[in-house]
């Protein structure tokens, strides 16, 4: 999903786009050919087992792909001298904390997703002292499945539907996201970077305005976590504080600013 808007994003540079067929992360060999045929500046990491659900029941597969896979790009990128960019979440963090989290709080992931991210944050750093990490959360966008295709499939064809409330954190649009990245390959990023669309939310808000703005009459009810069990447990509040990423001069546009472009298909002025 966010692949295919970085390709767009970065049109207009010397550009390698590579997807699974190309290189499978978990093979080290694949990874040290795909990197070295182009020796790029920066390499950015956007793919991941992201099936949060998936992860739980897929612990050996989710750590090779979101760790070991990634220990493989950077081991390679040193030899090449290439710029790493590492896409992380969220949930890294537990959910307690209350208060936008910032850059430097402790992680403590509640889900194997989390803990792989986490892990894979601790060995690039370790490999790579000019890596740049960004977490990012709640992704959207038009390349594929998502909450609000979704919700909207669901509103469709349904009176009413019942979504978690209780869950708080930053929607964020793939398109924003891909803008924000080239930014910050751009200034040379390195360290831990959070980047949202701005402001935050539960998925009922989410739910609704998505609804609301596509003028459909499907009624939303707001239920708990616990009314919803799911595999994986999620943080109750992970909001990411924007003060790394102000400090690059970047400011993420608002999340309901994001919802109405992502359901008009523009793109940001
Ligand atoms: N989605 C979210 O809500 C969210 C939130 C926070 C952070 N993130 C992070 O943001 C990044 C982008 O997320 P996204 O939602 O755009 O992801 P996505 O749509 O699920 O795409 C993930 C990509 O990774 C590829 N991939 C999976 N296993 C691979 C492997 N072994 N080797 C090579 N490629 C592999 C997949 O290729 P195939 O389809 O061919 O398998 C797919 O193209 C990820 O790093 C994710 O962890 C996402």
């Amino acid at each position: 999903m966010l692949g295919r808007n970085l390709v767009e994003e970065l049109e207009t540079e010397e550009l390698t786009a590579l997807s699974s067929r190309d290189a499978d992360l978990r093979d080290a060999l694949q990874v040290q050919k795909a990197i070295r045929a182009s020796r790029p500046d920066w390499i950015i990491l956007s793919a991941a087992y992201t099936d949060v659900d998936g992860c739980e029941s897929n612990r050996q597969l989710a750590f090779a792909v979101n760790c070991e896979g990634p220990a493989h790009v950077a081991e390679e990128a040193r030899n090449a001298g290439s710029r790493v960019m590492f896409l992380s979440t969220d949930y890294v963090f537990d959910g307690t904390k209350g208060a936008p989290y910032e850059a430097n709080d402790p992680r403590n992931p509640i889900n194997v997703y989390g803990e792989t991210k986490a892990r894979a944050e601790q060995r690039l750093l370790e490999l790579l002292p000019e890596v740049c990490i960004v977490r990012t959360s709640w992704l959207y966008g038009h390349g594929g499945k998502c909450f609000p295709t979704t919700i909207l499939k669901l509103a469709a064809t349904k009176p009413e539907i019942s979504v978690v409330n209780d869950q708080r954190g930053s929607p964020t649009f793939t398109v924003d996201l891909a803008k924000c990245l080239g930014q910050l390959c751009r200034k040379g990023a390195r360290g831990i970077v959070h980047a949202t669309n701005s402001g935050d939310c539960t998925w009922y808000d989410l739910a609704t305005e998505l609804v609301k703005t596509s003028g459909l009459p499907t009624r939303v009810k707001p239920v708990t976590t616990a009314e919803f069990p799911r595999p994986a447990r999620r943080p109750h509040y992970s909001v990411l504080s924007a003060t790394t990423l102000n400090a690059y001069g970047i400011q993420m546009p608002e999340w309901k600013d994001a919802v109405r472009r992502y359901l008009v298909g523009t793109r940001p002025s």
